[in-house]
């Protein structure tokens, strides 16, 4: 049996808050660091041992923060830098570390370094961003944004393109240039001395881009640029580091997290996550989720990072739809179905991730009027789609089954005005269910989701095995049930769950009938042969 080794971050469980949407302090109707604060009380109590803030540095905030002006400050809408270094050691002091978010592929246009850049070709800062000379009726190439729209803009002063794979508002920083790459690692180095606990590296997959050639993501010269930065900051502390990577395959995510430590702690992969869309084609365009496939997915990248890597494991993010609305059942089996969901994700071999809300069984939205979405991402799409005359309900189910607003609409803390999030207005409309969802009822309720997921991330610091166990998929061809064990020198884990809203005929493994029952969502005993809606047995014995 292979035996990865042992890192703190193995038994943690990591939380992600999104901070404009999470606990606002001062009635301006937007999250912040204060607000965080306050709630870490919250956190301790449910367990996590570590935080990772979606951007909170200076930015115009055209992209929610994922634009930055300035590494090296605090966003006002935010607070300070005094506020941050508050939140460290506050933190600390819960045992909570707090993981920044990296934005390293690109910076806003409003960056010192973009400005002088666009300034003349020969500024020292022109070469920080990929730029390509032109004619303005003529790109250099087809590329696309991610956004929508070509990934040129054109400069007339200089008569040049720059590149960026977001909005225009987004640049790409060029990391071919040693001056850029020496630029960053000085700024990581500052983060670090000031307490932080480690990075989350945005779209790190795309720094070592090659527009001439149209290649974004994993390009040629991408993990010797992470090693590099590795070396030169993550390994000069005991970080957790984890790179987001659209692109990784599992021979990759190997690279991406060596056990050597050689680039990041894990990585943050999303095959899974893009199963219920039409082949070839985006995540707006939806399809059923092709379960078996969820499962052969998931297992595959449990057996091949086994002692070779480490996964995070997670069902959301800012980006993703809320997952009992996605996967479970927001309506009659709201809490079984995400409590389920759950113990599928944190039985298996990773550090689990859980999204502000997650741990309360927190749904999709379903604005009626589009003048209340706020994403850049979902706001494009629709021109785009309505221009090209797709219908507003087709376009607005799109939106409903996986805008990234989703995500973002504020935290619900209890039965008040604004659920509690602010006593202002909220920058984005709190989800109209909040009185019957909140993290106050939810505290008060010992069968609630926030109590489960509590003895998750409980069971997990307790039993080895979740770290350890080898992962080993049962019933690979059954289309309800997500069954798998994950077994070590001393104990086996079973892991037993109806997916569906149908009951699921099952036959218990003879060798399971006495075991220990760890954590289940149904509260009387277990039926002989049979699964109930959603119905999930998480187990453990011991192996002489
Ligand atoms: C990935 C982030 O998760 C997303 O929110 C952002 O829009 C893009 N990277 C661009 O930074």
């Amino acid at each position: 049996m292979v035996k990865t080794e042992k890192k703190w971050w193995k038994d943690t469980v990591v939380y992600q808050i999104y901070p404009r949407s999470f606990q606002d302090s001062n009635g301006d109707g937007i999250g912040d660091i204060r607000g965080i604060i306050q709630r870490l009380p919250y956190l301790e109590e449910l367990g996590v041992g570590a935080l990772w803030l979606s951007p909170v540095c200076r930015s115009p905030q055209d992209d929610n923060g994922y634009d930055i002006s300035d590494y090296q400050d605090i966003d006002p809408m935010f607070g300070t830098l005094d506020d941050m270094e508050e939140l460290i050691q506050k933190a600390k002091e819960c045992g909570i570390r707090i993981i920044m978010d990296l934005v390293l592929n690109h910076t806003s246009d409003e960056h010192r370094w973009f400005r002088e850049a666009r300034k003349s070709k020969d500024n020292p800062y022109h070469d920080y961003y990929v730029w390509r000379d032109g004619k303005e009726s003529k790109l250099p190439n087809d590329m696309e944004s991610v956004f929508g729209g070509p990934a040129w803009e054109w400069v007339p002063e200089l008569g040049q393109y720059y590149f960026h794979q977001f909005s225009v508002k987004q640049p790409d920083l060029n990391w071919e240039n040693p001056k850029v790459r020496r630029e960053i690692y000085d700024m990581i180095l500052w983060w670090m001395d000031k307490g932080v606990g480690g990075f989350r590296l945005d779209v790190i997959d795309q720094i070592a881009k090659e527009p001439d050639l149209k290649i974004t993501n994993n390009g040629p010269r991408l993990h010797e640029f992470i090693r590099e930065l590795s070396k030169e900051t993550f390994q000069k502390g005991d970080l957790i580091t984890v790179g987001e990577a659209w692109g990784a395959d599992t021979e990759r995510a190997k690279l991406y997290s060596n056990p050597d430590g050689s680039e990041f702690s894990m990585v943050f992969q999303f095959e899974h996550i893009g199963l219920d869309q039409q082949e070839g084609k985006t995540k707006w365009d939806l399809s059923p989720l092709p379960f078996v496939k969820l499962k052969k997915t998931l297992a595959k990248w449990q057996t091949e990072l086994a002692g070779q890597g480490w996964n995070s494991l997670f069902w959301n993010n800012h980006d993703l739809p809320r997952i009992v609305s996605r996967w479970g059942n927001d309506g009659k089996y709201r809490v079984e179905s995400a409590k389920m969901l759950a113990s599928v994700l944190h039985g298996m071999q990773g550090t689990p991730y859980i999204y502000q809300g997650e741990e309360l069984g927190m749904t999709n939205v379903h604005f009626d009027d589009i003048s209340q979405y706020k994403d850049i991402e979902t706001l494009h799409m629709y021109e785009e789609r309505m221009e090209e005359g797709y219908s507003e309900e087709e376009v607005m189910a799109s939106i409903y089954a996986k805008g990234r607003d989703n995500a973002r609409t504020p935290m619900q803390w209890d039965e008040s005005r604004h659920a509690g999030f602010t006593k202002g207005t909220p920058w984005i409309a709190v989800n109209p269910n909040y009185r019957e969802i909140n993290a106050a009822r939810e505290m008060a309720d010992p069968d609630s989701v926030f109590r489960y997921y509590q003895k998750l991330i409980r069971l997990r610091k307790e039993y080895p095995v979740f770290a350890d166990g080898v992962f080993s998929l049962l019933l690979e061809e059954d289309e309800q049930i997500f069954a798998y064990t994950r077994t070590d020198e001393e104990s086996e884990l079973l892991v037993w769950a109806n997916f569906t809203d149908r009951p699921a005929q099952c036959t218990w493994p003879e060798e399971w009938k006495e075991a220990e029952v760890l954590l289940s969502n149904y509260d009387s005993s277990m039926k002989a042969n049979e699964l109930r809606p959603y119905e999930t047995v998480m187990m453990i014995r011991t192996l002489q």
